[in-house]
């Protein structure tokens, strides 16, 4: 999953394909590169690592072009070295790629044997030497060539061609990938991400399964798979170019939590009319009809949905599924038509959600997105859209994006639980209250930052932590350690706290630390227990408790820190935060690149 871009123009277009880029990295960052046709021929730069080495490479070796592809790459076939960076170049074409080629392999094969020669490991090079093919070889017109080879290809992809001699065209293609098109005066654009496009043009469509097209200066056709001229509407995109600043931030990350008391504000004012303490929300199915609720997203998505399955049971009393998108779609899920299927994703393309949907999407019409991302593929396909209105999230490790995700999940639970009869009046106002008082809590978690920090001290020196919550926190924790892993590269699990004993006890000595999630609930006592099990084999807890459960963890451990009181089914939402920070500053002590850490991806959009 790699992020793409593509502009024909009648001015020059290299220093804004990297502009294009920049939005992008966020798919991947272990390599970067672009191609134009200057002069008639095809030019290339490519570096491997962040985005600034290919700056850096352009500047002491200029090219120019009046069209150009680029490409950010997040590996899949090839390590992440330069000939394995898109674009791939031949004789007479340049492609960039996001996706796989699932039988790449035998065509490489048989290219190899008529003496064909490549220059990467990678499946998109064999892209190119088909395509080039069928243009030197057979004669075959750019888009053409691109049509017949892509018959041919199994696995999903989005690409963008260039063709030596061709000054003002680049054709394009999709399967699986998304891709979308920009218009623009004397220009055309095409990207990966239709937000990357916004600093471009506003007026954007998207192309269809199997679409392609080709883009000139003043042009843009769209051809179905079978080739029959077609019609995409377009769009205005309302919302801004994403905001690249940093403010008074050392890291998007560290800005993305500390802006959360006016982001969850935001989307509290989305659905909740504070003065009349009433609901306003999109149109969604009837939950009379609901028998059954199946939340599907994957990582830190997928710890929202199972947040949610404990409150869509405990407080709307509807049987509900928690599922790794990844899982589902390939083991035969039973979905029925009076199911709800919930789709979690901040951006919306995550290839395995998507893989999912479009399975769910056979058995029942109940389909309903809660997406970051208003203008996403997972947006698009569904019948209801919940958006979570975070704004653009630029650090890969997931934190405000996750807690709107939670809060439209509790709003969603919240009004089921309502016309469904199951929360009184006056409950249905407390929780709606508790809602509204998040932010100030937020702030007052935040203001003592300081104090978290320290904490993370207990880190040093170990090789790993464990993470323990029960009921509603058991998600919670399992986020907090996925978080962890994530940007400290520290190993972390999570456990729900009844299960220490069944195995992971073995692990506690003196060197563990251990993250401990309990305030004062019904299963306060339990969880006290559990760590009182980790005391007598010395482990080192780190305690997040509210007032009653502090005092009542006196003898547990020093280390505690206090967090404002909330109801029990808000606490998923409230301990998210130290562990966000936990996080942030574990890996800040550790000097690891906490927005784009090694190996991730904001955007998976491969399988
Ligand atoms: C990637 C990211 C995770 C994210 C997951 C789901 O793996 O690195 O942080 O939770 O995708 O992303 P989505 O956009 O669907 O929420």
């Amino acid at each position: 999953m790699c992020g793409i871009i593509g502009i024909v123009s009648k001015n020059q277009v290299v220093d804004r394909l990297i502009d294009g880029l920049e939005r992008l990295e966020y798919r991947g960052y272990d390599s970067a590169g672009i191609a134009t046709i200057s002069s008639s021929e095809i030019v290339h730069s490519k570096s491997t690592g962040k985005l600034v080495s290919l700056k850096n490479k352009i500047k002491q070796n200029p090219i120019d072009g009046h069209v150009g592809i680029g490409h950010t790459r997040w590996a899949t076939h090839g390590e992440p070295i330069e000939v394995n960076a898109h674009p791939h170049v031949t004789k007479n074409v340049a492609v960039v790629h996001n996706g796989i080629i699932e039988n790449f392999a035998e065509f490489k094969n048989g290219l190899l044997e008529k003496g064909i020669i490549f220059n990467s490991q990678t499946d998109t090079e064999v892209i190119a030497r088909l395509v080039e093919e069928k243009i030197s070889m057979e004669k075959c017109g750019p888009l053409e060539a691109v049509r017949l080879t892509i018959e041919k290809l199994r696995g999903s992809f989005a690409l963008c061609f260039i063709f030596k001699g061709l000054e003002n065209l680049i054709v394009v293609t999709r399967r699986g990938s998304p891709l979308a098109l920009g218009f623009g005066d004397g220009e055309n654009f095409v990207s990966s991400d239709a937000l990357s496009l916004s600093i471009f043009s506003r007026k954007v469509c998207y192309l269809e399964e199997g679409d392609l097209a080709t883009l000139t200066s003043d042009e843009v056709k769209i051809y179905d798979s079978f080739g029959n001229s077609v019609f995409r509407d377009t769009q205005i995109l309302f919302t801004d170019p994403i905001n690249l600043s940093k403010g008074q931030y050392k890291h998007f990350m560290e800005k993305e939590i500390f802006e959360q008391p006016e982001v969850i504000s935001q989307v509290l004012g989305y659905y909740l009319n504070a003065f009349e303490g009433t609901l306003s929300l999109p149109s969604l199915p009837q939950s009379t009809e609901i028998q059954r609720i199946i939340l599907i997203g994957c990582g830190t998505a997928f710890y929202s949905c199972l947040a949610a399955k404990y409150w869509f049971e405990s407080l709307s009393g509807i049987t509900t599924h928690a599922e790794l998108a990844s899982e589902f779609r390939y083991r035969s899920p039973v979905v029925r038509k009076d199911d709800l299927l919930i789709f979690v994703s901040q951006s919306g393309e995550t290839a395995d959600t998507i893989g999912a949907l479009r399975f769910a999407k056979k058995y029942t019409k109940n389909i309903l997105a809660v997406v970051n991302v208003e203008q996403s593929s997972i947006a698009r396909e569904s019948n209801w859209v919940f958006p979570t209105k975070a704004g653009p999230e630029i650090g890969v490790a997931s934190t405000k994006a996750f807690i709107c995700q939670l809060i439209v999940l509790k709003i969603l639970n919240i009004k089921f639980a309502s016309d469904l009869s199951k929360i009184s009046v006056k409950n249905r106002s407390n929780l709606l209250n508790g809602l509204l008082e998040l932010p100030r809590l937020y702030a007052e978690i935040l203001s003592q930052n300081e104090n978290i920090k320290k904490l993370c001290k207990k880190f040093i020196g170990s090789n790993s932590v464990l993470y323990l919550g029960r009921d509603v926190l058991y998600p919670i924790a399992l986020e907090g350690a996925l978080k962890l892993k994530e940007i400290s590269y520290l190993h972390a699990e999570g456990y729900a706290s009844g299960e220490l004993k069944h195995g992971p006890i073995a692990l506690i000595d003196e060197s563990m630390p251990l993250v401990a999630l309990n305030p004062w609930s019904k299963v306060f006592e339990k969880t006290l227990s559990n760590l009182e099990e980790v005391k007598a084999r010395r482990g080192k807890i780190i305690l997040f408790t509210d007032k009653k459960g502090k005092e009542l963890s006196k003898d547990l451990t020093k280390s505690i820190f206090q967090l404002p009181s909330c109801s029990e089914l808000l606490t998923p939402i409230l301990y998210s935060l130290p562990l966000q920070l936990i996080a942030y500053y574990t890996a800040l002590d550790k000097g690891t690149d906490v927005d784009q850490p090694r190996n991730l991806a904001k955007s998976v959009t491969v399988e």
